[in-house]
């Protein structure tokens, strides 16, 4: 079990936007103009940097995180961009910082507080990340400030037009894995999903109560075909580590099912759920179908598969290999997508009108 303890950080994802994107936020009108905030929960798919201020080995922020398109290390889990930030330019907002990033924060535009490595369970994780629920308590300090700063009314009317996303669950079954936990002796698969829906269920009744009306969110991509995952079920020439599968399907058919239940039950609930399971597993066995030269190893690692949880050097392993073009790469490094990636998925959540995406897709949702 020497790998435990960096695959535990395998789903970090995660830092600090430009002062020039603070200086660009600080200039709004105080959410006079009719814009659509975005608010961020989850992990590492949409972390923005969020890790870089909290006690966690859960972090990306040295080189070569971040060189493709930031030209330094943000704390994002990528090369670049992660999905948060295409759809907030989509969406025709700013960047979204990190909550945590010191300074000031307008808020008007929303907030971002996903955690790399942060999943639905408290335990998940637990004291390396902010969890699901302080999220939510986070959440609810921004409020307060919204109603100090706009008064009840328009704050009220800018929690109603904002759009909350999520990417969350896909931690809550990878840690117990990795840290070989006896939930997974203890709980039925159905059982334990149930337990990551009900916590999921919990954050969004919530979020509901304080105003919260559009919901997106991200199904769970294939945990168990990640390069991490390769590298654990090395030997059997890189197959994909099945155990985790029935989990992540039957956590798929949950969240639809989840959704489409609070739909009918939530006066004005509104969601869009985008499954990104298909689209990540036809680019890892068709990868230059998609444009992409290599759909399985990670850009950034080492061992098989650079599944080996090293890239940058900073954690256990200090050797690593870095490939020439990070963008030629389905996956960044042992448990992220690159950039390129993102961008074809965030524009697919944004527009898309497949069965990938159900009821509304995210566009749908800013048109209010
Ligand atoms: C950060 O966490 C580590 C490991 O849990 C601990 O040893 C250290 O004291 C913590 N540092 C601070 C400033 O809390
Ligand atoms: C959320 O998960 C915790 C375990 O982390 C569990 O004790 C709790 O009952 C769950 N909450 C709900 C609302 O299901
Ligand atoms: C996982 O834990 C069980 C029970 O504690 C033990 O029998 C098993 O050997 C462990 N597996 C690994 C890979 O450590
Ligand atoms: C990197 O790869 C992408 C995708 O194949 C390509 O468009 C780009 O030109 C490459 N960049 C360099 C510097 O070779
Ligand atoms: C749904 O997705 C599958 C697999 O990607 C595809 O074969 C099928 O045509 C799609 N159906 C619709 C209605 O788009």
């Amino acid at each position: 079990m020497a790998n435990i303890s960096f695959q535990v950080s395998v789903f970090a994802f995660c830092t600090s936007i430009s002062l020039l994107l603070m200086a660009t936020q600080s200039q709004g009108h105080l959410g006079f103009d009719k814009h659509v905030p975005l608010f961020f929960f989850g992990d590492s798919y949409f972390d923005a940097g969020n890790n870089n201020y909290i006690n966690t080995t859960l972090r990306a922020n040295y080189w070569p995180y971040g060189d493709t398109f930031f030209k330094y290390p943000t704390g994002r889990f990528s090369d670049g961009r992660l999905i948060s930030d295409f759809i907030a330019e989509y969406a025709e907002l700013p960047l979204i910082p990190p909550y945590l990033q010191p300074g000031s924060h307008q808020f008007t535009y929303g907030a971002n507080f996903a955690s790399a490595g942060a999943g639905a369970l408290v335990e998940t994780s637990q004291g390396l990340v902010i969890d699901l629920h302080s999220q939510l308590s986070y959440f609810k300090s921004v409020k307060r400030l919204l109603r100090q700063k706009l008064g009840d009314e328009e704050a009220k009317a800018l929690l109603s037009r904002a759009v909350y996303l999520f990417s969350v669950g896909g931690n809550d079954y990878i840690f117990p894995f990795q840290t070989n936990s006896s939930v997974l002796r203890s709980y039925s698969h159905e059982e334990f999903v149930g337990l990551v829906i009900a916590n999921i269920t919990a954050v969004i009744k919530e979020i509901y109560r304080e105003g919260g009306r559009n919901f997106g969110f991200l199904g769970l991509d294939p945990l168990g075909c990640l390069p991490y995952a390769r590298a654990i079920v090395q030997g059997e020439s890189g197959a994909c580590l099945e155990k985790i599968t029935p989990y992540v399907k039957l956590h798929n058919k949950a969240i639809s099912k989840l959704l489409q239940k609070l739909e009918s039950e939530l006066k004005g609930f509104r969601y869009s759920l985008s499954q990104i399971y298909e689209f990540l597993m036809e680019r890892i066995n068709h990868p230059s179908k998609y444009g992409f030269e290599e759909g399985k190893a990670a850009c950034c690692g080492s061992g098989p598969y650079g599944g080996i949880y090293s890239c940058g050097g900073k954690r256990e392993v200090k050797e690593y290999d870095l490939c020439h073009n990070a963008s030629e790469y389905v996956f960044f490094d042992s448990g992220h997508p690159t950039e390129r990636v993102f961008q074809q998925f965030a524009k697919q959540f944004w527009s898309g009108t497949s069965n990938s995406t159900t009821s509304y897709n995210l566009k749908a949702l800013f048109e209010t």
